[in-house]
């Protein structure tokens, strides 16, 4: 038994706006009162990827109406605290949602819970599923590609991460030399259904080594070059979308089967969970390869229902009320609330992240998260 929670979620890391209101009753039942999403997909799509400036200024302009609207949807609730994505992401709007929760927390006198992004992707499968701690997970996105071990709230060890790339980056850039509009995911997925697979043959990165980490800018090379020197035709192109996606579907899924043996070092569960999150979950051929790699090493195989894959409040929500239920009944420090910083990078795993020979350097070979 523990006490019923409801918490106020604000996302606003990428491109789009979203207010939550969750609750967990005394049974530990999780309901989403409210979950809106203002995407701003169309005031990106001519510039082929999301423009931090653009979105920021965005994230203001929505932000008020739609909170207002969402605790409105969730009808006559009394907020126990407000959760606010405080990173990893783009700054500009990491700083409007944070401040927002911020300037709302106080007028109401409520606690503020700082929360990772990455955090709110690790649980969101908890939204809807029973989802067992531990359990391996592959969030896989536009802007993140890693594999971490979830032991419990608050307790990830990351497996590897991406050196260039995120997978959702790698689709978005290729579709974009393709042609075929922003963002890039569903549109290559869709040509991909009228291609040849055997055509076009795409390099394998990483493969000596046995660790967990990603990268997909070689693929993009080199499928870029196919692009200019070999699509003439409508064929050509569905082709080479064919051949993008699988080399993309087995390197996630390569890794995710090293994942899986390293997992099984450490634990004992017979049957743990791989839950997948992520906007790039929702690739039928990603999630199909998933499955049956599932099945072939003991595991379950765990999706959140899609409008929980990409990004929303509802997992920010969440995340935040889990740590807030973690604090006990200390009284909440407003000064410290309000010092919280947004951070564009913040690893979920802090410790191993230090470690890395990446971790403090800027730009593309900095650790995405
Ligand atoms: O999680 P998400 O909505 O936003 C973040 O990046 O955090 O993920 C968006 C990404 C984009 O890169 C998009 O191209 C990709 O997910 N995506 C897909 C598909 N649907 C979305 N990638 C491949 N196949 C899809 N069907
Ligand atoms: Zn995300």
């Amino acid at each position: 038994m523990s006490k019923p929670l409801t918490v106020l979620g604000i996302e606003s890391s990428c491109d789009e706006t979203a207010v939550a209101v969750v609750r967990r009753d005394e049974a530990g039942r999780v309901e989403v009162l409210s979950s809106l999403i203002h995407s701003q997909v169309v005031q990106h799509a001519e510039y082929g990827g999301v423009v931090p400036e653009i979105a920021a200024r965005s994230h203001v302009e929505t932000i008020d109406a739609l909170a207002t609207e969402a605790l409105k949807a969730a009808g006559d609730v009394t907020l126990d605290a407000v959760a606010a994505t405080a990173g990893p992401g783009l700054i500009g709007g990491v700083m409007v949602g944070l401040s927002f929760a911020k300037g709302y927390a106080l007028a109401r006198d409520l606690p503020l819970v700082p929360v990772n992004h990455l955090e709110g992707h690790a649980l969101s499968a908890k939204l809807t599923e029973k989802v067992e701690f531990p359990f391996l997970l592959l969030l896989v996105s536009g802007g993140h590609c890693q594999l971490l071990i979830v032991r419990g709230v608050g307790d990830y060890e990351r497996l590897g991460t991406t050196i260039d790339d995120a997978a959702g980056e790698a689709f978005d850039k290729i579709a974009k030399v393709l042609g075929l509009g922003y963002p890039g995911g569903p549109a290559l997925e869709a040509c991909a259904r009228e291609g040849d697979v055997t055509r076009f043959e795409l390099p394998r990165a990483l493969l000596g080594r046995k660790d967990c980490a990603f990268s997909f800018s070689g693929l993009k090379t080199a499928a870029a070059k196919i692009a200019y020197e070999q699509v003439k035709t409508e064929q050509d192109r569905a082709d080479l979308c064919a051949a993008v996606q699988a080399a993309i579907t087995r390197q996630l899924v390569e890794r995710t089967a090293r994942a899986m043996t390293l997992f099984r070092e450490q634990n004992t569960v017979k049957t743990p969970d791989l839950v997948v999150a992520g906007g790039v979950a929702a690739n039928t051929a990603i999630r199909t390869a998933l499955t049956d790699l599932s099945a072939r090493h003991g595991f379950t195989f765990v999706a959140p229902p899609l409008k929980y894959c990409t990004d929303n409040a509802a997992m920010i929500a969440l995340a935040g009320l889990e740590h807030f239920a973690a604090m006990g009944n200390m009284p909440h420090n407003t000064a410290a609330d309000m010092a919280a910083l947004a951070r564009p990078r913040w690893p979920l795993d802090e410790k191993r992240a230090e470690s890395a020979p990446v971790y403090k350097t800027q730009g593309r070979k900095g650790a995405k998260a």
